[in-house]
């Protein structure tokens, strides 16, 4: 079975494709390489020894599109492909806009035309917004309120409404919470451009002596050690959370909160890091960033009931193995 990974080369997409050629999958890769590099194709060959199909393409491009769904007999599709940086988000609102609402149309229209079934996207928590915690896939959406998430939303809406106007489709709304870590091998891994905005590349990068110090981003919230808490879920558990998805769901549209279901905050995580890795995490707690909200963390039942699936790594094995592609690739 033939499955096109759009942002395979990207963080979450690259550790799906191990998981995809591992269970036997045939892969064929579309990415831009806008936030990503060529190279991670060969080290996912190097892990699962096998080599994926590479298109240097854009989702956005129909006519590129199109050339890669008429050679390939694909039977599913994994959508990864966009930009997800909030703050980039807010400056270049149409960019976004432009870029993760197209592409999905795109891609989505492909499967219509060459009848693939089975589509996959990549959704996330940010669309729960300021709702109370754990967030259960029934709630109100309350997207936060920059473009980042809106598209998160509006993608969310448009695949749904594309998919009650085609009912043999099968469209997994997937939304993850905190990935984190990276494959065991530390071959693969969270690679930013620039000053990381989240957490676990910033903690990385401190306990390597490329950043002086952490920035806690409040100490004054409603929470036991007054840091905010998050949901953080292994990289290669979100990945195996794909395959769960492509294989068990049925005609109609499926949402999936893909989390532990357990929070832990700033100071938790830095503590572990230490713990596990023998390492200092220099830190100072500074302002709350703006937008972020105090407690974010999954209500799994619905994945556990319908795909089978949960999360099996804790936060040690994720810390550890961030560490390691950290070093590694530092
Ligand atoms: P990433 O930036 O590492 O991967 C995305 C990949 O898509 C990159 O390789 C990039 O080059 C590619 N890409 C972007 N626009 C493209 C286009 N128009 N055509 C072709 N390729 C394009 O990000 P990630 O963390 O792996 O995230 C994957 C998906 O999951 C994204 O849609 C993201 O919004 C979503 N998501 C991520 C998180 C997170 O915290 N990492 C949380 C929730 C949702
Ligand atoms: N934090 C710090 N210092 C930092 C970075 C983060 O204290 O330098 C704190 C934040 O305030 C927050 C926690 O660490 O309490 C996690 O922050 P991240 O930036 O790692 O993650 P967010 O939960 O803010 O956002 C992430 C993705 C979004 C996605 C969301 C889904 O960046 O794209 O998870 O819940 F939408």
């Amino acid at each position: 079975m033939l499955i096109l990974v759009t942002g395979g080369t990207g963080y979450i997409g690259s550790h799906t494709c191990v998981e995809l050629l591992n269970s036997g999958y045939d892969v064929v890769i579309l990415d831009n390489l806008v936030n990503s590099e060529r190279s991670v194709v060969d080290r996912i060959a190097q892990i699962t020894g096998r080599r994926p199909l590479f298109y240097h393409a854009d989702a956005t491009d129909a006519s590129a599109v199109d050339v890669i769904f008429s050679a390939h007999p694909i039977e599913g599709v994994i959508h990864f492909a966009g930009l997800k940086a909030v703050g980039e988000s807010v400056e270049k609102p149409l960019t976004y806009y432009r870029n993760n609402l197209l592409s999905t149309m795109v891609v989505l229209e492909k499967c219509i035309k060459y009848g693939v079934r089975r589509f996959v996207f990549s959704s996330s928590a940010t669309v729960y917004g300021e709702n109370e915690v754990p967030f259960v896939e029934t709630m109100e959406l309350r997207p936060r309120a920059n473009p980042y998430g809106e598209t998160k939303a509006m993608c969310e809406k448009i695949l749904s409404d594309a998919a009650a106007r085609h009912p043999e489709m099968s469209v997994a709304l997937l939304r993850y919470f905190n990935p984190v870590g990276a494959h065991e091998s530390g071959l693969i891994g969270e690679k930013p451009r620039g000053v990381p905005n989240n957490l676990m590349p910033y903690i990385t990068q401190v306990a390597q002596g490329i950043l002086p110090e952490l920035r806690v981003f409040g100490a004054d919230y409603p929470t036991p050690d007054g840091t905010g808490i998050r949901d953080y879920i292994h990289v290669m558990d979100l990945a195996s959370g794909h395959l769960a998805a492509l294989e068990k769901m049925g005609p109609g549209v499926h949402i999936f909160n893909l989390g532990t279901g357990r929070g832990t905050s700033v100071l938790e995580l830095i503590t572990t890091f230490e713990q596990v890795n023998k390492v200092q995490i220099p830190y100072r707690i500074v302002g709350r960033r703006p937008g972020d909200v105090a407690a974010c963390w999954a209500d799994v039942g619905k994945a556990q009931r319908e795909l089978g699936w949960r999360a099996t790594r804790g936060i040690e094995e994720m810390c550890r193995d961030s560490w390691r592609f950290q070093q590694l690739s530092g």
